[in-house]
């Protein structure tokens, strides 16, 4: 199996972080990677907030919270989170954005970072509470979150989850 396949096998969702501060050149090589995701039309549409602060991942963890009714919410506490938008106009935004999540996902694993997909700001990002929390956070109005990266180093090592059988034909 080579590197690329390897490291598609062995990724896992990660739900229990370290403290451990991820490096700036590992932050820009996961940003990187996610930009270079295919898009359609090659529209990138996209943009990336990425939040590096655990502060500001709480308060936002709290706006969340606060909108779904879960309290204490907080995204397992990871060191960073990359919040992964599209133009609302976009309709392929949330297909562009899947395979940009899925990147960073991937290109986190490669540097040994886990991570999880976050799925909790779909459809609340226009509540007044976290419209205000993402203009904070520098995110136009234009713009509809539709996946949340949480990333961090690992805590314990993920399960590996079981896949589904029977889901492939092969017509030869
Ligand atoms: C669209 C999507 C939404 C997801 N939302 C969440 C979520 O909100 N919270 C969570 O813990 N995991 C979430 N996951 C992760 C899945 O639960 C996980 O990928 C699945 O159980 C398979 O495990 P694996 O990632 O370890 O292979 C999401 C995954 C996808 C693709």
């Amino acid at each position: 199996m080579n590197e690329v396949l390897r490291n598609i096998r062995t990724r896992r969702s990660v739900r229990q972080f370290t403290q451990q501060v991820i490096s700036q050149e590992a932050v820009e090589q996961i940003v990187e990677a996610a930009i270079y995701a295919p898009s359609a039309m090659n529209r990138q549409s996209w943009h990336f907030t990425v939040v590096h602060n655990r502060e500001k991942i709480q308060q936002l963890a709290k706006v969340i919270g606060e909108i779904i009714g879960r309290e204490g919410y907080d995204f397992y506490q990871p060191d960073m989170l990359i919040l992964v938008a599209a133009d609302r106009t976009n309709h392929n935004g949330e297909v562009d954005t899947g395979c940009a999540m899925e990147n960073i996902m991937l290109a986190a694993h490669s540097l040994g970072i886990g991570s999880v997909w976050i799925n909790q700001a779909r459809g609340i990002c226009d509540e007044p509470a976290m419209r205000a929390m993402l203009t904070e956070l520098g995110m136009a109005e234009t713009h509809l979150v539709w996946g949340i990266a949480a990333l961090g180093y690992a805590a314990v090592e993920p399960v590996e989850r079981p896949r589904a059988e029977g889901t492939v034909n092969y017509i030869i």
